[in-house]
């Protein structure tokens, strides 16, 4: 997908979450249509939260294949996201140290810290793609919007 489009599908993504969310509805409820819309969006991999419980991060509301139930505080993508705050761009998954496969189809992956008003982690958003380098800056750039309005939810 082409830079241009791609930017387009983010804003389109960004208005569609916001129709779709609500303060009154469960967590569950909108983090589940959230990961769906950012899943058939742009049909990647697999799309999902994971909720931080005391020192592990719990699989929660997610799309695509079966996943890893639990990491611990500073494993993998997904707790090295959550101990630093910042998202994280793996290129290839082979080369990231302490990578954790869920999947060996997934090849290259972009995790977002959802950070309360008080500054804690209270979600990560996992997500994977089938091929590697599939995300840049701009993605983290381009998300933001959608981060902002998830955390308004949690
Ligand atoms: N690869 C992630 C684990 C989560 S799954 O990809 C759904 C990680 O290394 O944290």
């Amino acid at each position: 997908m082409n830079k241009n489009k791609k930017e387009k599908y983010y804003k389109e993504l960004s208005e569609q979450i916001k129709a779709l969310v609500s303060i009154k509805d469960p967590i569950h409820t909108n983090l589940g249509n959230i990961s769906a819309a950012i899943k058939y969006k742009f049909n990647w991999f697999w799309v999902g939260f994971y909720k931080v419980e005391k020192q592990e991060l719990i699989l929660h509301a997610f799309q695509g294949p079966t996943a890893c139930t639990r990491i611990g505080w500073k494993k993998g993508v997904c707790g090295k996201s959550w101990h630093e705050k910042k998202p994280i761009i793996v290129n290839d998954v082979s080369l990231f140290e302490g990578h954790i496969a869920c999947n060996t189809a997934s090849k290259s992956e972009i995790v977002f810290p959802i950070i309360d008003k008080d500054g804690n982690v209270k979600f990560i958003l996992d997500i994977d793609h089938s091929e590697i380098n599939a995300f840049s800056k701009n993605d983290i750039i381009w998300m933001h919007p959608i981060i902002e309005t998830i955390s308004t939810l949690i």
